[in-house]
């Protein structure tokens, strides 16, 4: 995929050197708001973006529900939890197919943010809270849309992870946490499959204006993974336009009509801004305005009807039979059994979020019909709405919910997030869903046993009816043809094969930014570190709702057989782990099989365990599978803030791998050496410890010791002592030894009154080196 774009640097290039000031500085801006100008004197034509990610929105107007009819697929939480990344590559391509048919370069997405809090107003655009998972979902998805020839903008980079004063917050992150959490995701959608765009988010990034971020848009992006693409900024998060330039941002979208223009020009002639680095930023977005401009496919179309059957197969994937007592789902199809469905959301869905995401779909499917149709009929079928589309409830459709309930031998309540507690543009106060839906479940499940509940919203909720009711499936916002995929789950049709790709808390009490999010007075520190998602409620042993990875399947699997290429390996060696896993019930299904790895003696604090491997496997009843992971040294690395690199600390990692993060059947230790130890290098103002540790340093650490003993080491029995004395001597020495051993060294110089001299301070520096 670099290579693409590469192909068309040097014509790019070529056109720039033609180029007069104003038509490069034109181009820097939008042409409106989703086109970028073109210059007919030398043939650079524009590109057109649209909005993404879970369908094509192609704007009609200013309303954001005002766009062309396109499949609406499922949310990015929902296809998450498919755990497929052929799936969600498959969905890519759609996605081109119906930007090709309406003259679309590039789509804006998808969104790889992480879900720090479960009250983010747009989490159910972003896949996941573990960054390994959300990474190579969202490198299928740009594989699948690329192929086709429509480019990806992956966004929004980066530290963006919620909607309160989103264009102007800044995220205070530590750099390791950075590293580990928040950028891994783009790293490795970059690295895998090179989208010719990223927008760069509204928000700052310890007080730096993500379009303004050197750091982030050049040392990161383009130099460490190798970035060809354009930057884009996210529409209005333009700030100071020529600092952007310097920073690497190409594009400032939507258009400022000549406001920003006349501000770079002024700043090249008045010698601020080097013609140079402008040509250079020109370069970079032109060189993927021609190669997307060339994939255009004039007159296509798409397969309306096959792009729903699409949507309705990836939502079966995406819905999570999170509770199924009794075996009480599935339904028996030729049964007699009475059905009661209840709740506004059966006929009249949430299927998709609020926002710049929201697809004006081909169609609209709903599980009441969509149940009559599989089940022969309505004859089964009995409805009550239960509360209105607001949530709110009455007495009235309780007791109507109620009788239906009563008269049936199951209900089936749905449930959920209405659109006005859950969009883009602002965070989510509470983890609950409305009362009136808490209400309902209640007042049905307490007249019928036998209760399923179906939920439709795009992020983890509360669920205080949890033990009333036999069944649960959490259905996501499955897009225009989750009715279908709700019936076909319900019935058997489908198994289920989804697992949670973020946690379900059991309250939001427990969740790891309680005491932060969303910040105050524009700031949002991230004072949680690397622990957010399982790693938190891993690390402080609390008991979630469901916790990641967890998913049931009307059948049943089984571990075995877990083995390793070596019992050991050099961190510059790969290590081969294989596995058995069995279909152990009586009908046909997928299991998403998950590892972990588990550092044992860590030197930094780390999570309990991460996610370093997964994959779906489909098993016949009876039928075993081997399954195969390799991992690799940054598989067992962390990110090492004194060398500012991934690093691996020589020890035993334990291998942990089942079909859950809290139920792990397969567990085994592999031993890591570290080929070449990287070590800090040494300067005056490293610790006295630091030169123990040292390969070079440990040889003048007894000196360094000895300076702050008073130089005076004694020899063994030289001074006569009573026991007592001898103890208090060793006491004292102790506590002046571990005093030592956090004091910078160039300090010995004073505190030895200059006995310890600089020069021999710098003598030992010199060969330390
Ligand atoms: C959103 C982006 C979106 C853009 C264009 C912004 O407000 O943050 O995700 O792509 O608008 O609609």
């Amino acid at each position: 995929m670099s290579e693409q774009i590469k192909d068309y640097k040097a014509r790019a290039q070529q056109l720039v050197s033609q180029m007069t000031l104003e038509e490069k500085a034109l181009l820097m801006s939008g042409n409106g708001a989703w086109m970028t100008h073109k210059v007919e004197r030398l043939g650079i034509p524009s590109i057109f973006m649209a909005d993404g990610p879970h369908g094509l929105r192609k704007a009609l107007g200013p309303n954001t529900a005002d766009s062309v009819p396109a499949t609406c697929f499922p949310t990015a939480s929902a296809l998450a939890s498919s755990w497929n990344p052929e799936l969600i590559g498959e969905i890519g391509a759609a996605l081109a197919r119906e930007a090709q048919a309406n003259d679309v370069q590039l789509l804006l997405g998808p969104g790889n943010n992480m879900k720090r809090s479960p009250l983010g107003g747009r989490n159910f655009e972003y896949f996941s809270e573990d960054p390994f998972l959300a990474g190579h979902l969202t490198a299928a998805y740009i594989k699948g849309l690329q192929g086709q020839g429509v480019g990806s903008t992956l966004k929004h980079f980066a530290v963006n992870n919620q909607e309160h004063e989103r264009m102007v917050s800044s995220s205070i992150v530590d750099e390791r946490t950075l590293h580990e959490i928040y950028l891994p995701g783009f790293e490795i959608a970059v690295t895998q499959a090179q989208p010719w765009a990223i927008m760069c988010s509204y928000n700052k990034i310890n007080g730096v204006y993500a379009s303004e971020n050197h750091l982030l848009l050049e040392d990161i992006l383009r130099d460490a993974w190798g970035f060809q693409g354009y930057v884009v900024s996210d529409w209005g998060a333009v700030h100071d336009r020529v600092k952007g330039i310097m920073a690497g941002l190409n594009l400032e979208m939507p258009g400022s009509g000549d406001v920003n223009r006349k501000k770079i020009i002024e700043a090249v002639t008045a010698g601020q801004l080097p013609e140079s680095r402008l040509d250079e930023v020109v370069a970079g977005l032109l060189a993927v305005v021609l190669l997307a401009s060339e994939r255009r496919r004039s007159g296509a179309r798409f397969d309306v009807d096959a792009h729903h059957a699409l949507a309705r197969r990836a939502a079966g994937e995406s819905i999570i039979l999170l509770k199924n007592e009794d075996e009480l789902l599935p339904l028996e199809t030729g049964g007699k059994k009475k059905i009661a469905v209840i709740g506004a959301f059966a006929r009249d869905p949430r299927y998709q979020g609020a926002g710049s995401s929201q697809v004006n779909p081909t169609r609209i499917s709903n599980a009441y019909a969509e149940l009559a149709a599989i089940l022969g009929g309505e004859e089964r079928l009995s409805y009550a709405s239960g509360y209105d589309l607001e949530g709110v409830t009455t007495a009235q459709l309780l007791e109507e919910a109620r009788q239906q309930a009563k008269n049936a031998d199951l209900a089936i309540v749905f449930a959920g997030l209405p659109d006005s507690h859950e969009s883009e543009g602002f965070d989510r106060s509470t983890l609950d869903i409305p009362e009136g839906h808490n209400r309902l479940i209640d007042a049905v499940s307490q007249v019928q046993p036998n209760t399923v509940v179906v939920l439709m919203n795009g992020s983890a909720i509360t669920m205080p009816w949890v033990g009333r009711v036999k069944a649960i499936l959490e259905g996501w916002l499955t897009g225009q043809a989750g009715g279908g995929a709700i019936a076909d789950i319900l019935t058997g049709k489908v198994n289920p094969s989804a697992k949670l790709a973020e946690t379900f808390p059991a309250r939001l009490e427990d969740t790891p930014t309680f005491t932060e999010f969303p910040g105050l007075n524009q700031q949002a520190r991230y004072g949680e570190g690397v622990f957010i998602g399982y790693r938190y409620y891993d690390k402080k042993n609390i008991t979630p709702l469901f916790p990641f990875g967890f998913g049931l399947s009307y059948t049943t699997f089984a571990y075995s057989e877990l083995s390793f290429s070596a019992p050991s390996i050099q961190d510059t060696e790969s290590l081969t782990v294989e596995l058995k896993v069995k279909n152990t019930g009586k009908v046909a299904g997928k299991e998403i099989v998950q590892l972990y790895v588990r550092e044992d003696k860590p030197v930094v604090s780390r999570p309990d365990k991460e996610l370093k491997a997964f994959t779906k496997v489909a098993l016949e009843p009876g039928e075993e599978k081997t399954v195969r992971f390799t991992l690799s040294r940054r598989d067992f690395a962390y990110y090492n803030t004194n060398l500012h690199r991934w690093s691996v600390n020589p020890g035993r990692f334990d291998i942990l791998v089942g079909g859950s993060s809290r139920n792990l059947p397969l567990r085994k230790h592999v031993l890591v050496e570290v080929a070449q130890q990287e070590v800090v290098s040494l300067s005056r103002h490293s610790l006295v410890k630091e030169f123990k540790e040292h390969p070079k340093g440990k040889e003048f650490y007894p000196q360094l010791v000895g300076v702050i003993m008073g130089g005076a080491t004694e020899e063994p029995g030289s001074v006569k002592r009573t026991p007592e004395e001898e103890r208090a001597r060793k006491k004292a020495e102790m506590s002046t030894l571990v005093f030592a051993h956090d004091m910078p060294v160039y300090k010995l110089v004073l505190f030895s009154e200059g006995k310890f001299s600089e020069q021999r301070l710098n003598d030992i520096l010199a060969r330390v080196q």
